[in-house]
């Protein structure tokens, strides 16, 4: 595994569409896990392969919770139940916080790191997050989406992650 370089926000990669990953093999599988360890490594709770510079419809989620991080391949929205109000980074942002409007609920459709397809029925913070990642792949960047106005810097002395 291998961290992998993060593209911020001015990189134009980040404003691009992602393709649709043909075949879930080796070179995916190595993709996912180096997403995860970079995730991790900066605390985020989701990632998506255009912010480690590639255009393919990949991406990771890991809420701290003690479930399994989520390693999604041609993730697709079929589903969104209701609203909620949250806050909410990116990595290719660093210390920058915003609130929007997102589904409290969505229904996903995927396909796993064996290729084998899955459905994620997510509510709150998992919902936000799939909706956030599932945004990148479209070019979508979450200060989008945000109510004008509340966009807030964080110090980093200061940050919670
Ligand atoms: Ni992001």
């Amino acid at each position: 595994m291998a961290i992998r370089e993060i593209r911020e926000n001015g990189d134009e990669i980040l404003r691009k569409k992602s393709k649709e990953v043909s075949e879930v093999n080796d070179k995916i599988r190595e993709l996912l896990d180096d997403m995860l360890e970079t995730m991790h490594k900066y605390n985020g709770v989701g990632l998506a392969a255009p912010q480690v510079g590639l255009l393919k419809r990949v991406i990771v989620i890991d809420l701290y919770d003690g479930n399994k991080p989520l390693k999604l391949v041609n993730p697709v929205i079929i589903k969104t139940k209701g609203k909620q109000e949250v806050e909410e980074g990116c990595l290719s942002f660093p210390n920058q916080y915003a609130k929007m409007i997102r589904p409290e609920e969505v229904v996903v459709e995927a396909l796993n790191e064996n290729g084998e397809k899955v459905k994620i029925k997510a509510k709150g913070l998992l919902a936000q997050a799939l909706c956030h990642e599932i945004d990148h792949l479209e070019g979508i960047l979450f200060v989008d989406n945000m109510i004008p106005g509340t966009l807030e810097y964080v110090e980093p002395n200061q940050d919670k992650g």
